[in-house]
């Protein structure tokens, strides 16, 4: 009698329940954030704001590459994207309709200083981020700068870019340049985004602007030179800036999570290889407490160099002094994360991929382990991954201050974009348990992206947004998808909302 009674008031309890959450709805998704957790949007200079001659801006790597045929995929350019240049007082408008806490946008280098050198700064082009920040402010809007979103100025570049050390004397001026410009409004700085991306895929691939194809060679140069530059940076305003600015500084990386594609320990060996290789690379020479390179990775292009004939290691060295000078430059780990890769060695041959390369030093082959590919492969949704991920900086790194700079999904559009739902309710929900059950130590929440733009050698076709964008209308109206309509609910109700709302044309 008495456990007939208890299950009757367990089945009372979850029909209870049930009844409380919308239909359909699971625990999850009733989920409240935590408070403290601000949450934004993200987008890039080249990405939106066109213009890409106008005033006297010089142009970018990116614009030469996109200018090259063949290489965007789509045969589109960048050279007015979004209008944003134009327009922005309407990026203003959407970012308010949201209700973000902050806005994350990068600043074009060439638009700043048209030579690349700090000779001479662009009175255009530094007003233009001049007034962005202002009526931001304005608008209760906290901004979040990029200095370097990857559009690096063609006249540098010439000079031999990320692969010549210089870079790290050029990165300081250019710093200081927007320190002393905007400083006194803008308090949290990113140095670089992504140094993996304009790195290894810009001077290891034919992928990326500057398309300098030099693999396991150039490409590791260029990643000492921008670890020094971006440290050169931090340093700038530690010691000229912090204390009258009182902001702060840091890097992102790309952190999708690399595990073995099965328990076999090769496979396991080469998931924390693959890692060291796809994040350890930048983030332990700044966040270890030792310091320096990966020592799996060094000792990895160390055998092979000598396998293959080199006198030195292809992976430049530190010195114990360059070491010092580079751990420890970052107030916090700004995180961008879209999905997971498995790596397993076995099927890895000679030949699959060039030798010497980046590749060919992790040895293994990956995939994304049987998971519904998304659109755009690189987003496919495994939100496990990022809460591993986010695990993975806490434990090696001594849980230290996380700005998810980036999470996002990527289609080539349609009528609705339930599928971006869906994946940022889980990857909410997996960030959640990530700062709530493992103990994280997450202070920002950034949706990739605002709306959509020039997603690099995929072109304008690939889709990004909360907002759609016309990209045939010469004002370039943007309108909000669903996926913008559940984002403001989440951050009007700061709670994962079980429903999608209800669509309503709202334009731009
Ligand atoms: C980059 C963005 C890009 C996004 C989606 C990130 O790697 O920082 O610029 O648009 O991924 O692919």
């Amino acid at each position: 009698m008495r456990f007939l009674y208890q299950i009757l008031t367990a089945v009372a309890v979850v029909s209870l329940v049930a009844g409380a959450c919308k239909k359909g709805s699971t625990k999850a998704e009733m989920r409240r954030l935590p408070e403290g957790l601000k949450v934004g949007v993200a987008t890039a200079a080249f990405q939106i704001e066109g213009g890409w001659n106008a005033s006297d801006k010089s142009p970018s790597i990116w614009d030469t590459y996109s200018h090259t045929p063949g290489l965007i995929k789509d045969g589109t350019d960048g050279n007015d994207t979004c209008k944003s240049y134009e327009y922005y007082q309407r990026d203003i408008k959407m970012l308010k309709f949201l209700g973000v806490d902050f806005y994350r946008f990068s600043i074009s280098w060439p638009r700043v200083l048209p030579s690349g050198f700090a000779n001479k700064i662009s009175k255009d082009g530094i007003g233009y981020y001049s007034k962005l920040v202002d009526e931001l402010l304005a608008n209760g809007i906290e901004p979040v700068v990029t200095m370097y979103h990857w559009d690096l100025p063609q006249s540098l570049q010439d000079l031999g870019g990320w692969a010549n050390p210089l870079i790290a004397d050029w990165f300081e001026d250019y710093a200081r340049v927007l320190y002393d410009a905007l400083g006194d409004r803008v308090k949290t700085w990113i140095t670089l985004n992504e140094p993996k991306q304009f790195l290894i895929f810009g001077y290891g691939m034919n992928r990326f602007a500057p398309n300098i194809v030099s693999p396991g060679i150039g490409d590791y140069i260029a990643v000492k030179n921008a670890l020094m530059a971006h440290a050169r940076a931090w340093h700038l305003y530690d010691k000229e800036y912090r204390e009258t600015q009182k902001g702060t500084i840091g890097i992102t990386i790309a952190t999708d999570f690399r595990e073995g594609a099965s328990d076999s320990p090769a496979d396991i060996e080469a998931g924390k290889l693959a890692m060291d290789f796809e994040v350890g690379f930048y983030s332990d020479p700044i966040f270890s407490s030792t310091g320096d390179f990966p020592e799996r990775m060094v000792k990895r292009i160390a055998e092979k160099s000598a396998e293959q004939g080199f006198p030195r290691s292809r992976l430049p060295e530190l010195s114990q002094e360059e070491i010092e000078f580079i751990k420890g430059t970052s107030d916090f780990f700004g995180f961008n994360h879209y999905s997971t890769k498995f790596y397993s060695p076995d099927k890895y041959t000679n030949g699959t991929f060039a030798v010497p390369s980046y590749e060919d030093d992790i040895g293994a082959v990956a995939d994304y382990g049987g998971y519904e590919l998304a659109p755009m492969i690189h987003t496919t949704k495994i939100p496990k991954g990022i809460r591993k991920a986010l695990n993975w900086v806490k434990d090696k790194y001594n849980n230290p201050r996380v700005m998810i700079t980036e999470n996002g999904y990527g289609n080539f559009g349609g009528d609705d974009d339930l599928d971006r739902i869906d994946y940022y309710r889980a990857y909410i929900d997996a960030i959640l348990d990530a700062i709530e059950v493992d103990g994280c130590n997450v202070e920002t929440y950034t949706a990739w992206s605002l709306m959509d733009n020039f997603e690099w050698d995929s072109g304008l076709k690939a889709k990004f947004g909360l907002f759609e964008v016309d990209f045939e209308d010469d004002k370039r109206t943007r309108k909000a998808r669903l996926s913008a309509l559940w984002y403001k609910d989440l951050i009007a109700n700061r709670a994962l909302d079980p429903a999608e709302p209800k669509f309503e044309e709202i334009l731009f």
